[in-house]
């Protein structure tokens, strides 16, 4: 029997991080020819957690992408993670509603349900029970010392709990049960990806050949902040929802935090705020940011606040539109979700079954 090396120092973890960020930048620069001269060889796997409504953040720095490969011809699987909304909380709030709402969002962004896989995590039992093998492929240790699982225990300001601990396994599984190779990520998410790749290199080594390796597809857009300059988050109430109308819209960056400086420059370093709405503004208009600072000149925070008022107003009142609508045809969204989830529930069984076959547990064929 060969052992397989599943742990390492802390230490080589520090040097293995800078080298992993590298690797992974060079990797995700060179997917995106390979992407266009081939998208059906591969599969993008992403999803999201049901904690509440969808928000400009979303949509620049994950959905508009996604839309994007989909476009191109890139097969995609979404998971809604709602088994992900326990990992810090005791309840799981309105899912049902949530999960709705959330493929609203989707759809209204451009995500065509012909071709891409919307499926809620906890109605794919297959999936769930890669979890099993997987486990047995990691240490504890490992686990612990994800920066991913360290943020979010701090976040949530309570004990880590064991769904927590084992987060990023089950992310694994979400990846490796439909074949995704390409996983649209931020940075800070790159080390989870990286133990989806050890457990697909772990697996593959010790019961054969089964699994892709899966790749970052790191995200061009940096972080936005709300409107207090804190990262933009649905719980902090900072956030400008897809959902919002008009005149909250309005109301919420009007009240962004900015500073008092007349002359508006991109300088996202020294003047993070003013940054973050140029940005918004800049993405949503297919301009630079620069650009956008210089139309304004010294017009002040107002104008900025000005434009970026009505060119997010602007640029989101068709996806609100479709929005509204959807919302308006709960018995459509759901029957998106059935198709998906039969969908995701056919692709996880082969898997399952093909995972059993080489572990020697194939009993029942
Ligand atoms: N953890 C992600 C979030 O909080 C959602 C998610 C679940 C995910 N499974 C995934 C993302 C697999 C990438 C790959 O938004």
């Amino acid at each position: 029997m060969t052992t397989i090396q599943l742990d390492s120092t802390p230490h080589d973890d520090a040097q293995k991080n800078d080298a992993t960020f590298r690797r992974a930048e060079m990797r995700s620069a060179g997917l995106e020819s390979e992407i266009v001269r081939c998208p059906a060889a591969h599969r993008v796997l992403t999803g999201d957690r049901p904690t509440g409504d969808l928000h400009l953040g979303h949509l620049l720095g994950t959905l508009a992408n996604r839309v994007r490969l989909q476009r191109l011809g890139v097969p995609m699987t979404l998971v809604i993670a709602d088994y992900q909304v326990i990992t810090d909380r005791d309840h799981a709030g309105p899912l049902r509603n949530r999960v709705r709402t959330l493929v609203a969002d989707y759809l209204a962004a451009g995500v065509d349900p012909d071709r891409t896989t919307i499926f809620p995590h906890s109605a794919v039992p297959a999936l769930n029970q890669l979890m099993l093998p997987f486990l047995s492929l990691v240490t504890d240790a490992e686990l612990r010392r994800n920066p991913t699982v360290k943020a979010e225990t701090q976040a949530a300001g309570r004990p880590l709990g064991g769904l927590l601990l084992t987060y990023p396994v089950h992310q694994a599984a979400d990846i490796l049960f439909c074949g995704g190779t390409l996983v649209p990520v931020g940075r800070d998410q790159l080390p989870h990806l990286e133990l989806t790749r050890a457990i697909a290199r772990r697996f593959n080594e010790r019961y054969g050949p089964l699994f892709d390796l899966p790749d970052a597809l790191l995200s061009p857009v940096p972080l936005l902040l709300g409107t207090d300059g804190e990262k933009m988050s649905k719980s902090r109430g900072n956030a400008i929802a897809l959902g919002a109308d008009e005149t909250s819209t309005a109301r919420l960056i009007r009240s962004a935090k900015t500073d008092w400086l007349r002359q508006i420059t991109f300088e996202p370093d020294a003047r993070p705020e003013v940054a973050s709405l140029l940005q918004i503004i800049a993405s949503l208009s297919g301009r630079s940011p620069v650009d956008v600072a210089a139309e304004i000149g010294d017009a002040g925070s107002g104008a900025l606040k000005a434009l970026a008022v009505d060119v997010v107003n602007d640029s989101l009142r068709p996806l609100r539109a479709r929005r509204r609508e959807l919302l308006a045809d709960p018995g459509y969204l759901d029957g998106v979700l059935l198709a998906g989830i039969a969908e995701a529930n056919a692709t996880a069984n082969d898997t399952l079954h093909r995972v059993r076959s080489a572990m020697g547990m194939d009993y029942l064929s």
